[in-house]
């Protein structure tokens, strides 16, 4: 998933630190993650860092991906402006990048210089390309041009709400064509997305994906809505992680809202279909609820079609 480019820059820029290191720097990131739910906090080390970039950045770039990819299917999106709240060392702008090419102008928002080092370095080694870095906290963000395309990756969930709510405000005036926000696919990442949702409509947004409808959200109270990727683990991943398989599966929630109002297909699907030999049972998010559909022979052309979706895709009937 990761491009050999990438991972081989990523190599490259943790080659100078003893893997041991890394793997104890990976099982304090692990330990802040089982702590805090879904979010981190200022990373302190420089060696902690390096082992987001081995073990979590293929993740989030592959999250990334997924979801710009759905966006650019349904919305033929060709960004030449670019806004990352809380870039990290720049994922969202590689991802973007990668996908669609012709990134004109880029700024990338984050508080922690050291990413920021580390994000020069990946993204001049990986796609020769220099986005403008600000080295800046979100909360005192002045917003001043328009942008094509706003990212927000596995960052939100970091902040108060009330400081994400003012940011929400004062992004949403500057997006030109799309708004992305991912975060963890925990039950607490859910419950930010589903406040950032809730709030991007109030103040006019249309919603992309994944949900079919604008309506209140119907997933029950002790569920939440999220999706996965498949990833391959590099060396230097599996052994940061200490991890024996030789992929993993990332689970996120994400939305995507926009300025423009375009045709949303019927459905979303919410969990792996199960196939059976002549059907295909579904649990989908419609606009009328969560709703069990089965397509099957009968159904000709659209069984076809539905044979090959998969958890997360859209369908329309
Ligand atoms: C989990 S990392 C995600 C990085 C990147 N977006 C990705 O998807 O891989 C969260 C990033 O958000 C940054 N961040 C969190 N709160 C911030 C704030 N208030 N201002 C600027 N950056 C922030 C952190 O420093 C960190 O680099």
């Amino acid at each position: 998933m990761l491009p050999e480019k990438l991972e081989n820059a990523l190599d490259e820029m943790i080659s100078s630190i003893p893997q041991v290191k890394l793997t104890k720097a990976y099982e304090e990131l692990s330990s802040f993650y089982k702590e805090r739910g879904s979010s981190l906090p200022l990373l302190k080390s420089k060696e902690q860092k390096c082992a987001y970039l081995v073990a979590r950045f293929p993740a989030t770039f592959a999250a990334i991906t997924e979801v710009l990819s759905k966006l650019s299917w349904m919305y033929s999106l060709s960004p030449s402006s670019f806004l990352d709240l809380g870039a990290g060392p720049g994922t969202a702008f590689l991802a973007a990048q990668e996908l669609f090419g012709g990134i004109k102008s880029a700024h990338l928002v984050e508080r922690d210089s050291e990413f920021i080092d580390l994000g020069k370095k990946i993204t001049g080694y990986a796609i020769g390309s220099h986005p403008h870095w600000l080295l800046k906290d979100l909360r005192q963000l002045e917003v001043e041009q328009n942008y094509d395309l706003v990212v927000a990756s596995y960052s939100l969930g970091e902040l108060e709400q009330r400081d994400l709510i003012q940011i929400l405000d004062k992004v949403w005036p500057k997006v030109n064509g799309a708004f992305v926000i991912i975060e963890p696919g925990t039950p607490r990442g859910f419950e930010n997305i589903k406040t950032i949702r809730q709030h991007l409509i109030n103040l006019g947004g249309f919603l992309i994906a994944p949900c079919p409808h604008a309506g209140t959200c119907p997933m029950a109270t002790d569920d939440w809505c999220h999706f996965s990727v498949r990833l391959n683990r590099s060396k230097s991943h599996r052994v940061t992680k200490q991890a024996a398989l030789a992929y993993e599966d990332e689970k996120f929630s994400y939305i995507v809202i926009s300025k423009q109002k375009i045709p949303v297909p019927t459905a979303r699907i919410i969990r792996h279909p199960t196939k059976h030999p002549g059907h295909v049972n579904f649990t989908l998010c419609t606009a009328s609820g969560i709703q069990k559909k089965t397509l099957s022979k009968k159904d000709k052309a659209l069984y076809k079609d539905a044979r090959k979706k998969d958890w997360g895709d859209e369908l329309t009937f």
